[in-house]
């Protein structure tokens, strides 16, 4: 029971289109083929001859499918060959894609990420389930703080809680890393807060950290102003106000000159010319002895901004909410 697969194979060489190579394959290999009848009957052989005639039989399929194979990509390869040589498919022409892009609010947060990069920082990512320890304990807001309020924070069952500010991710760093520390962490934050125009109950929050020996209040007013003017332009100022956190002593609010009026005053900024961008201030020398840092050694400076915040303010969106609103049209402007 044998198959003279060789003048098959040269057949199969043969065929001059994929059309007359799909026959070849039907009359060669397909269920009413030869070889199909003849592997079909192997069982009938006396069983000295099966091994054989099987070994024959599986060799001669192996070829000409290998040959069929390789005469597809031959032909498939020639026209390809042949429509471009007659200049009927030019390969440079666009195909029409819809290309995305990164969201507004991300697009923000790169811009600031960049800035800090250029600065040397690294840029940290934590865990967005916090404990009591790393988002409020450590940080000095005791249990009876309003920042622990139900109003503002989501707790989950067994006491951790969806974290309600990135500030915990200078205590997670600082109990793992020794200074000098400069570290960059943007992050998603919850907070059990009503929805209106310049809050949402989830939002982005970027934290920043640095601790090395002899930081002041200075560095920090630097740092702001450069990341301000990487973001908004080099025309940007800022100006720091008193303000008080549990966990950095002095204690500051950030403004930057309005964008809109550039500090003439405008219904943007409410006619002060400035806007309001995040909190800041001296790490608190209760928070470094909290993660075994010694104050009478290192000192550091802490801040944190709102991304969609600097994002309405960048882009002219009136209402936070509009950034999370499922609505294509809005977001390809962008
Ligand atoms: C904090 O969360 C502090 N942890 C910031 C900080 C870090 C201070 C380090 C000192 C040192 P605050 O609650 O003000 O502070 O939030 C910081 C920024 O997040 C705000 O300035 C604002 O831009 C943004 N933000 C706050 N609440 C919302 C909200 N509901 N929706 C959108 N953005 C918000």
């Amino acid at each position: 029971m044998s198959i003279d697969y060789k003048k098959i194979v040269a057949d199969i060489k043969g065929a001059q289109s994929l059309d007359n190579l799909e026959d070849l394959r039907v009359k060669y290999l397909g269920r009413k083929s030869d070889l199909s009848a003849k592997l079909a009957g192997i069982g009938k052989l006396p069983a000295e001859e099966r091994g054989l005639a099987g070994k024959h039989l599986n060799e001669a399929k192996i070829a000409l499918e290998k040959a069929l194979v390789e005469q597809k990509n031959r032909l498939e390869s020639d026209a390809l060959v042949a429509a471009t040589s007659d200049n009927t498919l030019d390969v440079t022409l666009p195909t029409n894609p819809h290309y995305g892009h990164a969201h507004p609010v991300l697009q923000v947060i790169d811009d600031i990420v960049r800035t800090f990069a250029q600065m040397g920082y690294s840029v940290v990512d934590g865990p967005e389930v916090e404990d009591e320890w790393h988002n409020f304990e450590a940080l000095n807001i005791p249990a009876g703080h309003p920042a622990r309020d139900m109003q503002d924070t989501f707790y989950l069952e067994g006491g951790n809680l969806p974290r309600t500010h990135t500030s915990g991710m200078q205590i997670r760093f600082m109990e793992n890393n020794k200074p000098p520390i400069r570290i960059i962490c943007p992050g998603k934050v919850y907070r059990n807060e009503d929805e209106d125009a310049r809050h949402s109950w989830t939002f982005y929050q970027i934290e920043g950290l640095v601790i090395d020996k002899g930081i002041s209040l200075a560095d920090l007013k630097g740092t702001l102003l450069a990341m301000v003017q990487g973001v908004f332009g080099k025309d940007t100022q800022i100006r720091l106000r008193p303000n008080f956190f549990p966990y950095t002593e002095p204690s500051v609010e950030m403004d930057a000159t309005c964008i809109m009026c550039r500090g003439d005053g405008c219904h943007v900024c409410s006619g002060t010319g400035w806007l309001e961008l995040g909190g800041a201030g001296m790490v608190h020398p209760q928070v470094l002895r909290n993660v075994g840092l010694d104050p009478d050694v290192y000192s550091g400076f802490a801040f944190g901004f709102g991304p969609e915040r600097l994002a309405m303010i960048k882009y002219q969106i009136p209402d936070v909410r509009e950034f999370w609103r499922p609505s294509m049209k809005f977001l390809e402007q962008f």
